[in-house]
């Protein structure tokens, strides 16, 4: 099977792969790299469980080409973790109850923290727009909309 030569940076290391065409970055993740947080569930772009940030960017893996990503600097739930802690979102997810089964949660905090990232003060409003756009089936939101202020409390 044809395949084509990607580079790129994820969770500051450097990675090159050998890739089918049309495989996606969540597939790569996944299945090549062994990062597992970011999770498959609807895998046509709707629900969010898959989120990564992408230059800075919160971008769904399954609807992500790898080949696209050529040179990009990628970070997944895993990256967040630095020198042993964890990373305030997560703390604060944790401590608000805002994981239930979790399918949703790796999205969910790499979506938020791509709003702090830009944005260290955001409002309630905001928030609940951004998370919006991931689909949680457990928690209700308002304890997701806790944490993220709660982190966002403790980041700025
Ligand atoms: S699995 Fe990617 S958006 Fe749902
Ligand atoms: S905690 Fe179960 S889908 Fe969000």
């Amino acid at each position: 099977m044809k395949t084509t030569k990607v580079s790129f940076q994820i969770n500051n290391e450097n990675v090159t792969l050998e890739v089918r065409p049309y495989e996606t970055l969540l597939e790569t993740l996944r299945e090549r790299l062994v990062l597992t947080g970011a999770k498959e569930a609807c895998g046509m772009g709707a629900c969010g469980a898959c989120t990564v940030i992408v230059n800075g960017i919160p971008l769904r893996s399954c609807l992500v080409l790898t080949p696209e990503v050529e040179g990009a600097d990628i970070t997944t739930i895993e990256g967040l973790r630095q020198n042993g802690n964890l990373h305030p979102l997560q703390e604060a997810f944790m401590e608000k109850g805002a994981v239930q089964c979790g399918f949703c949660t790796s999205g969910m905090i790499m979506t938020a923290k791509a709003l702090l990232d830009r944005n260290k003060k955001p409002t309630k409003k905001e928030i609940v727009r951004t998370i919006s756009s991931n689909i949680c089936r457990c928690t209700g939101y308002k304890k997701i909309v806790e944490a993220v202020e709660e982190a966002a409390r403790k980041t700025r």
